[in-house]
Formats: structure tokens, sequence, C-alpha cells
């Protein structure tokens, strides 16, 4: 049997990166007291999460359980830190953890619509809502927010992800964390957060969720570690190690990300839970030979408690007693574990008061959710200004098989959602248009899978009566999310025919798409004149899009990942590098452009398919509003900057049409020549603003050299000198651009 002793550096941890109030100290003592009285088994016990179909009160009892997930009955949570806090051996209470990805009751807009807002603060409060619904039944830990970048919309969790770029995601990642955990954990409304699942499962190969993934050094620290880093330095209290494996080691094993990285670079003492089942699927993996070696192998690496499977159970006490392992990677996990609970203030207030808390789905929610939910809608395409509908249409038809499916619009986790509470589209127009408006409505299709044509008569009637036709087209809930990976990202079943058939009446087709990722529209994009894509926005996301389909607001939603034409064309992400062959209009070279039989080339010479080109569909960023807005007077402070400085750079932002609306102002840079062959733009900054028609803001970003600075070939952060571009725009494809130099 191979093992290895390791004698952490950790025994210090507890005081790393704490602020050594007394307060800490104190905690830090209750802790060494409690270790000091518990058994082997007693700690082996805080290591283990049990899942909700597999608890027993015994165990509780026994302290053979740390912490529970997926319990929601409030009387049995109750009855559940009772039991832990006043009849096990130690009266240590429990974590209850909950996977709350975008609302426990109210649900919110999937987390990659979340990031279509660009707005921190609304993500912020919805997570506190959030936390408040979730703990006011019991739960006190959620696992998210998901950190994973993803370039590759084929893996159904992208809906959980914020995208693609690691500055939005950093940002999203640390207003929700901020929401959940509030600024005092031992509130009764807050839970603690979770940053998942380190490091780049977002990256697995071909888009196929649990796959493999390479990632180089350099890469993992310029994107991937990014958001995770932007987590620990908010605090957040803990980390969830992916199913994957990177570059050969199995997340759950990884010493080098979980111990060099996390613990010892970013000297961050939370605590740090297995994925369900993933240390003991190591075994699968063919890493580990059998369960006990599993147990070993993550327990070195820094996995604190283990979920789901029982090999940490199984396996620690005889791993300990044959010296295979040693006693302080336990106690160092069980501190993690334990400080936790005294943070959340559990030792304390283990039973939580549900009368003190707001009721859940109540109007200021709904409010909020609906808010979001209208921030998040991108506006892909207006042709002829379809949008917003005019005041006196008096025939409008409704199609699809999302105008009016209340579970569905929610999109992917959605445990503890009560579906009466969800307003479909259909409910919103019929409550506020249904006296003024006909409205022919038809399922069209029975599911967004189907490619039954049954309806398909009674949609064409419908769109004939009417002066437009609203198509409420996307996917369900269950093709996104875990394990809901897709090799054709096209509208699924028949609604692409649909689309066609209707199209054939002659009346203008908006369409709303409610997806969890971005879905390629290629094949009917000149049969439709607007489009209006909702992702899955969660319980009002009826209300919210219908007003945005009658212009009482105005869509400010930008895409926080590109989307592709194609498939084929996937990674496709807007911070490539520029190769030694970039394409452009004037080199590309059309595949109907290339004569027949003509002699051996390398054609235009760049990096594009002959087939589908060099550009996305829609690039990140991008997103159209019912007003126009004018970019001017790019300013910068300085043309040269030393080493140290800043600069300040600004641009007058019009709105030159007729709608009051809000855009989201996007700042990108782009290192000319470095030791690293650098990305072609690299998102900075963003500003929300609101406009008048008419109106003019200055919108003014500061960024200091420190800003512009990447991993060397030694994996130094490092601002190298030289020329810098830099754009003030409304997208990553466009904007007003101009230059400057940094020196020594
Ligand atoms: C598996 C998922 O990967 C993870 O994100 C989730 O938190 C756990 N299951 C618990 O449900």
């Amino acid at each position: 049997m191979k093992f290895k002793l390791i004698f952490p550096t950790l025994l210090l941890f507890h005081t790393v990166g704490f602020n050594m109030s007394n307060g800490v100290n104190e905690m830090e003592t209750k802790i060494d007291l409690l270790l000091k009285k518990m058994s082997l088994q007693d700690k082996i016990g805080q290591m283990s999460q049990r899942n909700g179909a597999d608890w027993n009160y015994n165990g509780v009892k026994a302290g053979k359980i740390g912490s529970i997930l997926n319990e929601v009955d409030p009387k049995k949570i109750k009855k559940l830190q009772k039991l832990a806090t006043e009849e096990s051996p130690h009266g240590i209470p429990l974590l209850i953890a909950r996977d709350v990805i975008h609302g426990f009751r109210t649900i919110f807009p999937i987390p990659l619509g979340l990031a279509a807002t660009w707005n921190t603060e609304l993500i912020e409060k919805g997570a506190h809502i959030s936390a408040v619904e979730a703990a006011s039944i019991g739960i006190n830990w959620t696992f998210g927010p998901m950190m994973d970048i993803s370039r590759d919309p084929r893996w159904g969790r992208i809906a959980e992800s914020f995208g693609e770029d690691h500055y939005l995601t950093s940002q999203m990642a640390v207003a929700m964390i901020k929401g959940f955990q509030s600024d005092d954990l031992t509130k009764p409304d807050a839970i603690a957060a979770c940053a998942k699942h380190f490091v780049g499962y977002g990256a697995g190969e071909g888009g196929r969720d649990y796959n493999t993934a390479y990632i180089p050094e350099q890469l993992l620290r310029e994107v991937y570690l990014k958001p995770f880093r932007a987590g620990v330095e908010v605090g957040v209290e803990t980390f969830m190690a992916g199913f994957h494996d990177v570059n050969g080691i199995p997340s759950s094993a990884n010493t080098y990300y979980l111990r060099e990285i996390l613990r010892d670079e970013w000297a961050w003492n939370g605590l740090i839970v297995s994925d369900y089942n993933a240390i003991n699927e190591m075994i699968v993996h063919g890493y580990c030979v059998d369960g006990k070696d599993a147990a070993q192998k993550a327990l070195i690496a820094g996995i604190d408690m283990e979920m789901a499977s029982g090999d940490y159970e199984n396996y620690l006490e005889d791993l300990v007693e044959t010296r295979e392992l040693d006693i302080n990677l336990i106690n160092e996990a069980v501190r993690n574990i334990l400080r936790l609970k005294f943070k959340l203030g559990l030792f304390e207030n283990p039973i939580v008061n549900a009368d003190q808390f707001p009721k859940m789905v109540n109007e200021d929610y709904l409010k909020m959710a609906k808010q979001t939910a209208i921030q998040s809608v991108v506006m892909l395409k207006n042709e002829k200004n379809t949008l917003p509908l005019s005041k006196n249409i008096k025939n409008i038809a409704v199609i699809g098989p999302l105008a009016d499916d209340p579970f569905e619009q929610l999109g992917t986790w959605t445990f503890d959602k009560n579906i009466e509470d969800t307003q479909t589209p259909m409910d919103a127009l019929n409550e506020v248009y249904g006296n003024d408006l006909n409205i022919h409505y038809s399922k069209g299709l029975a599911t967004s899978r189907s490619t039954d044509d049954t309806y398909f008569k009674e949609a064409i009637q419908a769109a004939e009566k009417s002066e437009v036709v609203l198509f409420f087209a996307g996917e369900e809930a269950i093709i996104t999310g875990e394990a809901h990976s897709r090799a054709n990202i096209n509208l699924p079943g028949a609604q692409e025919e649909l689309i066609e058939r209707l199209s054939e009446t002659g009346k203008p087709i908006v369409l709303i798409v409610m997806a969890g990722r971005p879905l390629t529209m290629g094949n009917i994009l000149d049969k439709i004149d607007a489009i209006l894509y909702s992702f899955h926005p969660g319980t009002m996301g009826g209300p919210a899009i219908v007003d945005l389909l009658f212009g009482n607001e105005s869509p400010s939603g930008k895409l926080p990942v590109t989307f592709p034409k194609v498939v084929g064309q996937i990674p496709m992400y807007y911070n490539n590098k520029n190769t030694g062959r970039p394409p452009n209009k004037d080199n590309f070279v059309h595949i109907d452009d290339i004569p027949v039989r003509a002699w051996q080339t390398s054609l235009g010479n760049e990096t594009h398919y002959i087939d589908a080109g060099y550009k996305p569909q829609f690039p990140f960023g991008f997103g159209l509003s019912y007003t126009k807005f004018s970019y001017s007077n790019l300013t910068l402070s300085d043309s040269v900057i030393r080493m140290g400085e800043d600069i300040t750079i600004s641009a007058v932002i019009k709105n030159t049409g007729h709608a009051e609306a809000v855009e989201v102002v996007q700042l990108y840079t782009r290192d000319l020549v470095a030791s690293i062959t650098p990305p072609v733009k690299e998102l900075k900054r963003f500003k929300r603003i609101q406009l008048k028609p008419g109106e003019s803001k200055t919108v003014q970003f500061t960024l200091n050299t420190g800003d512009l600075a990447f991993y060397n070939q030694e994996m130094e952060l490092v601002t190298e000198p030289g020329t810098f571009h830099i754009w003030i725009a409304p997208d990553s494809d466009n904007g007003l651009q101009g230059k400057f130099e940094v020196k020594k």
C-alpha cells in the first residue's frame, strides 16, 4: 500500500488570514477544547455529510453526522438540531445544506440570466432573499454560487454559471456571496455560501458533464482561478471540489489546488466539502483502488467533509490507527467544520424561529424577482422596430410550448419552488391586456422537445387571426443543468419547423426564448423579426416579459456569453488570442468562393471556418434596447502612465432615441505585446447607466497598471510596459478605441 504522511503547514491555519480579535481567539479556544474532548469517531462523524434520504435520528444522536443535505422539512430539521445539540455526545449542531442556486421559494432567473443583468446590486439583493427564505426553514448552508467559467454552451451547467468571462463572473459571484452570507453570519437570515466547483469544472472537454479538463497553469491562473480568488477575498465560508479531473488528477484529491493554492497561497481557512459521491468516484476515475484509498487521498488533499459516499465514515478510523493518516489532518478538518458552526452562531442558536421571518414569496420578493427578470432579458434582434408592440394592436397570437408553462420557466435547480407562485407570460397577458386584446393561444407543440405536429394547424390559425405572433420557444428545464449536455444546441423538437410554418403566414414573429444556454438560431433567424432572450426567467418571468414586450420597460440585458452560429464553432469566446493569422472581413474566404479545382493554397491564411466564418452570431456583451445610444468623446487622462499609476478613461454616452433606458457601458483593454501572447480583448470594468431620451452622461473608469497585469511564464503576476488599446463599448465587438503607453 502506497501512502504518504503529510504534516500539514496547517496547524497554524486557524490563525492565518484571520483578524486576530479576541472573538476569534475565543472561538479557536472553544474549538481546541472541543477537539480535546472528542473521540476519533466523533471527529469522523463531523466530517460526514448525509443526504436527505440517508440520515437517521440515531446517527445524529450518536454524533455520527456533521451535516445533512437535502432535508427541507422544518419540523425534522428542528428535531435534528435538538437531537444534535441536546443529546449527541458533544452537543455539536448540524450544518443543514441545500442547493439554493437562484432562489429558494421565490425563483429568480437562472445564474446565466442573472449575469445578463450586469447588476451586482440586484444579484446581492436576490441572493439575500433566497437566504432569508431558506434560513426560515433551518437551512444554514447553500451550495452556491457556482463560479465555473464556461466557454461551451453544450455543457448543461452553463445555466448555473455566470458565463465565459472571469471578471463578470467574479463580480456576480461576490455579489451572491454577500447576499447569502450578509455582513454578519450569526444573523438568523444569513447562510454560508459555497464557491464551487474548484476548479475548472466548466472546462470539461466537449462540454460533456463531469468530463476531463486539461488546463495549463497560466490559463488556470489567468481565467479559472480568478472568481474563486475573488470569493476568498470577500470571505466565502466554504468551497466545493468538483467531480472532474484536471490534468489527470481528480479534484477531490488535488493537493496542489486545494492545499498549495487555496490553503497556503491564499491563506483561506474555510470548510472544503467534496461533491456528491465524488470521493468514492475516484475509484471509477481509475485513481484509487478502493474506498479506503479514496478516503486517504481526499483527506491528504484537504477535503474536510465528504458529501454522501461513506468512505470517510468507513475508513478514516482504520487509516489513522494504522498510521497511514496523520491525526492532525483529521483535527484540522474538524476544526474547519466546527469553526463554521461557531461562526454561524449555531451553538448559541441552533433552532430557527420561523415566526421571525417574513412570509416567503411576499410582494417585495416578487417585485425583486420581476425586476431581476426584466434586467436579465437580452434583446438580440428588433427589425423594423417590431418591438415594443404597438398599443393599437388588437389581435395577438401567443404560441409555443413555453408560453404558459409555470414549471419550465423556472429553470434548473429549483427543488423548493411552488409552481402555483409562477406567473407565466400567458397569465400576465391575460391579467394586464386580457380586456383590450384578443389573445389567440396555441401551445403549438406539447413540449419543447415534441416533434408531433398535431397543434400546428391550430397555431397557424391563431397566427392568421393576429397582427403579430409571439412565439415562446426554448428548452424545458430538465434538458439543461447538471448531466444535461447537448451536442446539438438548436431549438429542440419541431420548434424550428413550426416557426418556418408560421413565417409563411407573413405575420411578424417575435421570438421569446426561455433556455438554459445559448442556442444556435441560424436556421430560423431570418424568419424572425425580434428576439427577446430571457433564459429561464423564474417565478416572475411572465410579467417581466410582458412589460418588455409592450414597452413599459426597455431591454437592458447584455450577453454574458458568446452565442455561436453553429456548434462547430465551439469553443468561441471574445477574449481569444490573436494567433499569427487572425481573420478579418478582407481575408475571409467563404467555402462558396473557392473555385472548383483551385490550386492547393492556404486560402486567406486565417483562423476561421470556411463554412461558418469567424464571427459569432452574437458577441459577448451584446444586447439591444428600445432606444439608441451614441458613444463619443473618448478621453484618456494621460497618453503615458508609469508603473503603479492610474489612468482615467471616459466617454459621453447619449440616449439618441425616444425611450428612457439603461445601457451597460463596458471597458475593455488589450495589451498589444507581452511575454505571453495576450487576449485580443479583456473586460475590465462595466457600469449601468440610465438615460432619458436626449440625455447624456459622461461615464468614467479608472484603471491602475495593476489592472493590466497577467501571469507570466514564471507564474508571477506582472504588468509589462508597452502599448495598450482601450475601448469604451456597448459590447465586445464595438466601441470607441483609444491607446496609451505604460512605462517603467
Ligand atoms: C452535485 C453538484 O455537482 C453540486 O453542484 C451540488 O451542490 C451537489 N450535487 C449537491 O446537490
